[in-house]
């Protein structure tokens, strides 16, 4: 059977009415991959998530297809959102489908490349701040209060509906329960979200719960210091987020599952971003590499246990930051002459090599 997209297929588990239209783009259904690579190095069972296969390129269209389709269903001709670039393109993909006009608030020079030209080319309306996200947010939350736009971002609840539906496929791909759910931590929607799908999956389907790992930026680690972060700053753009709203949920989430919310550096989210396409033929963007950044840290910490079942979250694709690729690597391709012995001969030095 063809998959027809999250509100469709999890209608009993979402809170969808007659009258809630029929939004899709065919999100949802990412695949989960086995790494079995990186598993073997690390002495676990790793699994990522790989969200950057939605149709817009990342976790975002879960959530923003319930917020549109709600939007719609109460009447609103226009929605709004602050973001550090997905949330954006997603909210600008699906009111495009849905013909409402999308009202995008970014800080400006940290949205990566990708996510811009997806606003762009989706027609939503742009507006650059001179600040960060968080600013940004308090914006768009006290307009949306004052006008008949609505917001989007993940304090309207519809988000985190939408984007639980990513647990219940995690368990049923997986065939039960993970031991434990890695995923990055920005403005904490996501985690809150997952964690609440996996705990109604507990109570309709009786599967396990699984522990929570969340991982920030250590430039954006307002959770691990329990500290607003008035300048946060990380490789990571996606997570560049210094006072998450989400914030009490996320540390919900911690405690009830046993979990832990730890921080990456930027070091080991680089290196968590160049480790995976090369080990498993996956391109994860850099706020996703945290998840597996994590994972790293925490089983050469020891708080893994040896052959632990481990899911993490690949929130975003990597096609969508292809400047932080590029300025990791030296591009420098060799230069031949036009001859087929020539370059005959140059490789079979380098695969005897
Ligand atoms: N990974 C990616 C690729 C993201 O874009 C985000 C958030 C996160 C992780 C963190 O998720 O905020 O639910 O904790 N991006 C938002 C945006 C803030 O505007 O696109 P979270």
């Amino acid at each position: 059977m063809a998959w027809k997209g999250l509100i469709e297929e999890y209608r009993d588990l979402l809170p969808v009415t007659d009258k809630t239209p029929a939004l899709s783009l065919l999100e949802g259904n990412t695949p989960l991959f086995h790494f079995p690579n990186l598993s073997k190095e690390l002495g676990i069972e790793l699994y990522g998530k790989f969200e950057g296969l939605n149709p817009t390129g990342s976790f975002k269209d879960r959530g923003m297809v319930m917020a549109v389709a709600k939007a719609i269903e109460e009447g609103s001709g226009s929605v709004i959102c602050a973001s550090t670039g997905n949330t954006s393109a997603a909210a600008a993909a699906y009111a495009a489908r849905a013909g409402i006009r999308a009202i995008i608030v970014i800080p400006k020079g940290k949205v990566a490349l990708g996510k811009l030209a997806q606003a762009v080319m989706y027609g939503a309306e742009i507006v650059e701040i001179e600040g960060n996200f968080d600013q940004a947010l308090q914006l768009v939350r006290k307009i949306s209060e004052k006008s008949p736009i609505t917001l989007v971002n993940s304090v309207n609840p519809y988000r985190l509906e939408g984007q639980k539906t990513a647990a219940f496929e995690v368990c049923d791909q997986l065939g039960e329960t993970p031991d434990i759910l890695a995923i990055p931590v920005g403005n904490a929607g996501n985690i809150s979200a997952y964690w609440k799908g996996f705990k109604e999956y507990s109570a309709s389907k009786g599967t396990a719960l699984p522990k929570m790992f969340g991982f920030e930026a250590e430039g954006a680690a307002a959770i691990v210091r329990n500290k607003v972060v008035e300048e946060p700053e990380t490789v990571a753009t996606a997570i560049r987020i210094g006072n998450p709203a989400s914030w009490d949920l996320a540390v919900q989430a911690r405690e009830e599952s046993g979990g832990m919310i730890g921080s990456v550096t930027d070091d080991e989210i680089i290196s968590a971003f160049k480790l995976l396409p090369r080990k498993e033929g996956v391109f994860a963007e850099p706020g996703s590499a945290a998840s597996i950044a994590g994972v790293i840290q925490q089983v050469k910490a020891g708080k893994i246990a040896e052959g632990s079942k481990v899911v993490a979250v690949l929130t975003g694709n990597g096609l969508k930051d292809p400047q932080t690729a590029i300025d990791q690597l030296t591009i420098d391709p060799v230069t031949l002459p036009n001859d087929e012995d020539a370059i005959l001969e140059y490789l079979e030095k380098m695969i005897t090599s």
